[in-house]
């Protein structure tokens, strides 16, 4: 709780930024839909007792009905509303991580309505981080919460910026709080806890080692085949750009990219190593010079592959990420990306 407090005393707005809050909290309590920011990716909100709301939300980001959202919470003392037999290491981690990039799957309260759990008995619950999104959580009253996944359509990019989410759901929307740039990039890790074992079925910028040492105990990575088909955000492909992506170590990336540019394709190369770029020169192959720091990666990394859509590249060739735990998110992403259906154009490589 004391987090939790700290946070909400913390929250500066500038009377505009709370006019808009105030507004977005009316339109919420009116069954509207809201996307606002986080500190992980903009979400697409909607008050979570209201199923007609939570109806919209599927239809805007034409999603399948029985994939689940997360709650989304301003107070660390509302875990106990929307879930119950919370086990002590989900205190535990709510206490050390909430405000923040991490998602509890816990066992639902009976009250949560099955449009918002895609009639699963578990249910996912956060509290952002993100001023206005507390804010926008403390508007709405006590005892409500958001519904909200990523404010993008299903399958695609989750957005960073308000303009993103302009430029994606635009009209669908009856309101776009604007934050600014989200500070984490990447969607927040998600942690269920079943039996005394605790497993990740979303890596985010909470890592396995930051949640071991709160815990005292082993942290695993779910295994894909150990999880729900009805998880969409863990479908082996998800979170794609429309261009084609591929992943290459450093030393094949660029040969990779003059083979097809020999087909009169256009490329765009992205490294984080920075290595060889000056060998080839090339009309046809742009080249991003990503940072080495996992953090700024996957800060930039969404708003990265929006821009190189716009720019209407033929493929756009990735260069591998360490194989180190701090990457793992980045790397979980990047190969949901490159097995999008949109992917599946043959390389002829
Ligand atoms: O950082 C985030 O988590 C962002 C911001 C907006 O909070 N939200 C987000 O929501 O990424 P969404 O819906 O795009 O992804 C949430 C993931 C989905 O893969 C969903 O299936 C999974 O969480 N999820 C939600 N409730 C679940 C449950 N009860 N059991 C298993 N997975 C669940
Ligand atoms: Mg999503």
């Amino acid at each position: 709780m004391k987090q939790a407090q700290h946070a909400l005393n913390s929250i500066e707005l500038s009377p505009d930024q709370q006019d808009h809050v105030n507004t977005a909290a009316r339109i919420l309590c009116e069954g509207g839909i809201v996307a606002f920011p986080t500190e992980t990716v903009y979400g697409l909100g909607a008050d979570v007792s209201n199923p007609g709301a939570v109806r919209k939300i599927y239809d805007i980001k034409q999603r399948p009905l029985d994939h689940p959202l997360i709650v989304h919470i301003g107070d660390i003392s509302q875990l106990n509303y929307w879930a119950q037999a919370i086990p002590e290491s989900a205190w535990k981690l709510a206490y050390q991580f909430w405000p923040g990039p991490l998602t509890l799957i816990l066992q639902r309260s009976h009250h949560v309505a099955d449009s918002v759990t895609g009639g699963q008995n578990t249910v996912g619950i956060r509290m952002p981080a993100h001023p206005i999104a507390l804010a926008l959580l403390d508007a709405l009253g006590s005892g409500k919460a958001l519904a909200a996944p990523s404010a993008n359509r299903f399958g695609h990019i989750s957005p960073t910026t308000a303009a993103h989410v302009q430029h994606e759901l635009g009209a669908k929307v009856d309101m776009i709080l604007d934050g600014g740039a989200c500070e984490v990039g990447l969607e927040s890790t998600i942690v269920y806890i079943e039996n005394q074992s605790v497993r990740i079925l979303r890596p985010g910028g909470i890592t396995a080692l930051e949640l071991e040492m709160v815990l005292d105990m082993p942290v695993n990575l779910a295994s894909i085949a150990s999880q729900s088909p009805r998880v969409s955000g863990l479908l082996p492909a998800h979170y794609a750009p429309i261009t084609p992506l591929r992943i290459y170590p450093a030393e094949q990336i660029w040969q990779q990219a003059s083979t097809l540019t020999a087909q009169d394709l256009r490329i765009l190369i992205m490294t984080w190593s920075n290595t060889e770029q000056t060998q080839f020169s090339n009309q046809l192959i742009e080249h991003c010079s990503m940072p080495a720091d996992p953090v700024i990666y996957g800060k930039q990394l969404y708003a990265k592959l929006r821009q190189f859509d716009q720019a209407a590249f033929d493929y756009l060739l990735i260069e591998a990420p360490p194989n180190h735990p701090s990457w793992l998110a980045i790397t979980d992403r990047l190969q949901r990306a490159s097995n999008h259906s949109s992917n599946k154009n043959e390389l002829s490589l």
